[in-house]
């Protein structure tokens, strides 16, 4: 066994530095089974100074590390590339302090999951503001490692907005901590927020202060049926403009529907179908229900609607959106391809999806759901075969003419380096380099990713 692999087993314990394959194979896998890669070994430490040390050790001998959180990344971010790399698992930094009722913040270790963090903030009569789909596994220092957003971003912003303070350890094995969630605090360049979204490029995140938000006690969901993405944006704006609760509004479209029916065993929502779907919540501190019926009855865009008030109810009904990501993968290996673009935009770029990937990949089928607040598209290719590139190539450069980004919530990963230059000018690449050779000179924190 290598001397590196013997240093990790000091540092943390043999236990937890993990070599067999059987072991490993769980971590070098992303979820969607697309991005594999073999790593040296996994090294799971327990703390900020155990984190420290592994990183000083890798540093010392010169070896790559890869970062990985709960592994719910969709961009092949968190697992190894070739096979020289220490995969470092950040899943037992599990430490959460008390809430904060004052501030209004509570600090996590990054591999608190999402589902723990909101469990733990509702218990003390607050939320977190971020929530998706993926929750019960994706990890807060994952989710600020690549600024996720989810479902409520239209409401509270995505995890840039929630965070008031970092904990880190740099390329060379120093520790950087600003928890003290000063909520004012001009004293030079913000390392809190330079770290999110890095991607793991810069720094490993170890623990972090985020801000709460009040709990709504009330909720009501409607899922809507629409003519169009057209008519999806006309309900938009009238619930930006006149329903004050707006929590969240979802997109999905027909074939959607049937693959997360079959997968799911689900009912139809509706008698007939309708080619677009919208998900609507609100919530406030009074029953949001009248309201939401109001802005439906209203809305010409609205063809059939259905509005859940109870627990139950609402659950049933954000199933239809919820479950897209895992009856996709059902069926098969994605090439998944996140993106945003003005919301005028849209319905032009929907419109123009299927023939971009049909010549791109004759066979393969496109499913496309998202977060229509943003302008935030995921676009799901299945049956891409060896043809992913090329369907990756054919979309990307569709948003990139429509003045979109080329990765609006999963980050830019190994997925889509080679095409980081359709979203940021050369300029932009050169300065983010200058920063990435700074703090980081030896290329040792995820190589491959984000940059070409
Ligand atoms: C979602 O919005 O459900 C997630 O971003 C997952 C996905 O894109 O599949
Ligand atoms: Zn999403």
């Amino acid at each position: 066994m290598s001397d590196l692999v013997e240093r990790l087993r000091e540092v943390v314990g043999a236990a937890f530095v993990l070599t067999d394959p059987d072991l490993r194979a769980g971590y070098e896998t992303d979820w969607t089974g697309r991005f594999t890669g073999a790593a040296r070994c996994v090294v799971r430490p327990a703390d900020t100074a155990e984190v420290a040390a592994v990183v000083r050790a890798c540093a010392e001998a010169g070896v790559p590390l890869t970062v990985q959180g709960g592994n719910t990344g969709l961009v092949g971010g968190g697992v190894p590339a070739g096979t020289g790399d220490v995969l470092l698992s950040l899943t037992r930094l599990t430490a959460l302090d008390d809430v904060d009722p004052v501030e209004a913040q509570v600090t996590a270790g990054a591999g608190v999951t999402l589902e723990r963090l909101q469990a733990h903030a509702r218990a003390a009569g607050l939320d977190f503001g971020v929530d998706l789909a993926a929750r019960s596994a994706a990890t807060i220092g994952g989710m600020v490692a690549t600024n996720a957003g989810g479902i409520r971003v239209l409401r509270y912003g995505s995890m840039r907005e929630q965070l008031t303070g970092i904990e880190a350890v740099l390329p060379d094995g120093s520790v950087v901590s600003r928890l003290a969630g000063l909520a004012k605090d001009n004293t030079g360049y913000d390392l809190t927020h330079l770290l999110t979204g890095s991607e793991g490029t810069l720094a490993v995140i170890t623990r972090v202060r985020v801000r709460l938000v009040p709990l709504p006690p009330a909720r009501a969901v409607a899922l809507v049926a629409v003519d169009g993405t057209e008519g999806a944006l006309s309900l938009l704006a009238a619930a930006r403009s006149r329903l004050a609760a707006l929590a969240a509004l979802e997109l999905f479209y027909a074939d959607g529907l049937a693959l997360v029916r079959a997968h799911g065993n689900l009912s139809a929502p509706f008698a007939q179908e309708y080619p677009v779907y919208v998900v609507v919540e609100a919530a406030g501190a009074t029953d949001p229900t009248d309201d939401l019926l109001e802005l439906l009855s209203d809305c010409d865009a609205v063809q059939d609607a259905t509005v859940a008030s109870d627990a139950a109810g609402r659950a049933r009904l954000w199933a239809y959106r919820e479950t897209h990501t895992e009856a996709i993968n059902a069926a098969g290996v994605p090439t998944k391809l996140d993106v945003c673009v003005p919301l005028r935009e849209l319905p032009g770029l929907v419109e123009a999806l299927p023939a971009a990937v049909a010549a791109a990949a004759p066979e393969a089928r496109t499913i496309v759901f998202g977060h229509l607040g943003e302008g935030n598209l995921h676009v799901n290719v299945l049956g891409a075969g060896d043809r992913a590139e090329e369907v990756t190539d054919a979309v990307l450069k569709l948003v990139a003419d429509r003045r979109g980004s080329i990765s609006s919530e999963h980050g830019v990963g190994r997925a889509k380096a080679r095409w980081l230059g359709l979203s940021r000018a050369p300029q932009e690449i050169a300065a983010m380099r200058a920063i990435k050779g700074a703090l980081d000179p030896a290329g040792l924190l995820n190589p491959g990713v984000l940059f070409p």
